[in-house]
């Protein structure tokens, strides 16, 4: 699927169901080699069976719980040193935590070691040795509600909008370099998530609920087409263009040595 060398490794967190599972098929029936990433071992090795019998590719598993420490060091080590990884999707989530006054802290810290600290991590991890050989794809699985935290409450989508902020900053430290990165926001899909996280998909509108295989072929072709920002249900781009573009023009205002002027006259009368 890179543009720049078919034949990279790709390595793919959260690779035993769901999204991940899809990019695995789909890279693996485009040749690639593929390094999968997730808790359940056995899940792991019974697609890695199916993918390298199927499209004769090699398939690694690596199994690892990414949010301790010690097992996402593994993972960091492998992508430091394995020179055939020139893909890095970062996909493995999770959601839930439920309203912020209710929360669990345990399970939301858990989720933003999951959702954030590991991409950050792992893109920490392959980063130099991709912008050295001037090649290579960085691929964050976000989400919509990236942009829309009113549509889903609690911390879920603030973990999200860190990774769609942290894919941009990667965006204009690398692409000058030759390295490829891509923030996809889906929508809902159907995928085991929901039911992890104690919902139930069915109950949801089905005119917004995308099925896995659609959606990542959505987000691999928007990949292929030079997006940066990939949103697979929005019917017109124009529409994200417009919003990045009114967000680009607060630009020079958002840093000035003077307070605005409706900020004034209160400071004003109460000194
Ligand atoms: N489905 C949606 O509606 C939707 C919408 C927007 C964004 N997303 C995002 O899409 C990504 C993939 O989710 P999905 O929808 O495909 O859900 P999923 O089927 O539940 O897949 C989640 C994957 O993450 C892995 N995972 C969970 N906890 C992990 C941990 N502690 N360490 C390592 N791996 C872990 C799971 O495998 P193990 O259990 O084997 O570890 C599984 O492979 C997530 O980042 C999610 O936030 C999903």
């Amino acid at each position: 699927m890179s543009p720049t060398n078919p034949r990279d490794t790709a390595l793919i967190t959260g690779a035993s169901s769901g999204i991940g599972a899809t990019y695995a098929d789909r890279l693996a029936r485009h040749g690639h080699d593929l390094v999968l990433v997730a808790r359940d071992k056995a899940r792991l090795e019974a697609l890695a069976e199916r993918l390298a019998r199927e499209y004769e590719v090699k398939v690694d598993v690596l199994p690892a719980d990414l949010t301790s420490t010690q097992d996402r060091a593994r993972v960091e080590q492998r992508l430091r040193a394995d020179v055939s990884i020139g893909m890095l999707i970062n996909n493995a989530g999770m959601a839930g935590g439920g309203p912020l006054a209710t929360a669990d802290a345990d399970l939301l810290e858990q989720m933003i070691q999951l959702n954030v600290v590991a991409p950050t991590r792992l893109t920490g991890a392959i980063l130099p040795r991709l912008l050295a050989r001037g090649h290579g794809s960085v691929i964050n699985i976000a989400s919509v509600l990236a942009l829309a935290p009113e549509m889903f409450g609690g911390s879920y989508s603030a973990t999200k909008a860190y990774l769609l902020n942290y894919t941009l900053a990667l965006h204009k430290e690398a692409s000058a370099q030759g390295v490829r990165v891509q923030a996809v926001l889906p929508g809902i899909t159907r995928t085991e998530i929901w039911a992890r996280s104690g919902g139930d998909i069915n109950t949801l509108p089905a005119h917004m609920v995308m099925e896995v295989d659609e959606m990542v072929d959505a987000a691999m072709a928007g990949f292929l087409q030079g997006e940066v920002v990939t949103i697979p249900s929005l019917p017109d781009t124009a529409d994200w263009d417009a919003y990045n573009a009114a967000r680009l023009k607060l630009g020079p205002n958002l840093s000035r040595n003077r307070a605005a002027d409706r900020y004034k006259s209160d400071i004003a009368e109460d000194a």
